[in-house]
């Protein structure tokens, strides 16, 4: 069983398709921050989704993913780079229209489209091995070790910039992770404001 979280209308054949609009292709309307009802799950792949939920939503939904997966299951997220974000939006000495350019950029991936959370690779892995994942590997647009997961990605592919690759793509897989003491202070700090909105 293969499942596609928040689809769109970028059904995928063979895997059931899982979006909360009934868009044409989707197999299940469902959201999924409620506990998706499967089990034994070979793979699960989300395409520009996660960083759509808010963070303990999306902290939930992770760890569903490695209840729902098989032992042996594969979680694979494919989602914009923060790193890629600021590197490629933001300089320290820029002429003003830079500056205003800049600024709008900036504020548009971490707010346009519904984004809720934006992840940088050390953050999602933290997350990840929170949610029991033992390990985490990432991997390069439309590449994995598992032939069921390659060429998933269909979203628009950009250049690296400085070396820093335009999605963030990672295969979480195994039991027995847990969350660096690192992640606490930040998540608890963040979850604090969010509250007191
Ligand atoms: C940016 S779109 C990505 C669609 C597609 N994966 C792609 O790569 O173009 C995010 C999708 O997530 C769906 N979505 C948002 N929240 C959801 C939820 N809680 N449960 C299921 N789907 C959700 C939206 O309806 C939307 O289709």
């Amino acid at each position: 069983m293969k499942l596609q979280l928040g689809c769109g209308p970028l059904a995928l054949p063979g895997w059931i398709n899982i979006d909360n609009q009934p868009y044409d292709g989707v197999d299940r309307v469902l959201d999924v921050t409620q506990e998706l009802p499967y089990d034994d799950v070979r793979f699960i792949f989300a395409e520009h989704f996660i960083e759509h939920l808010a963070l303990d939503d999306a902290t939930a939904l992770l760890r569903d993913c490695r209840r729902a997966l098989a032992h042996d299951g594969v979680l694979r997220l494919s989602t914009p780079n923060l790193d890629w974000v600021w590197a490629s939006h933001y300089k320290r000495v820029m002429t003003p229209q830079e500056a205003v350019l800049a600024c709008f950029a900036i504020n548009r991936a971490f707010r346009g489209w519904g984004h809720q959370f934006l992840y940088n690779e050390t953050t999602l892995t933290s997350l990840l091995r929170d949610a029991g994942f033992a390990r985490v590997v990432r991997c390069e647009y439309g590449a994995s070790e598992h032939e069921e997961l390659r060429g998933l990605e269909r979203h628009e592919w950009q250049p690296d910039f400085d070396g820093l690759p335009h999605i963030l793509i990672l295969e979480a897989s195994g039991r027995g992770g847990s969350a660096p003491e690192y992640l606490e202070e930040p998540r608890a700090m963040f979850r604090r404001d969010a509250a007191a909105k």
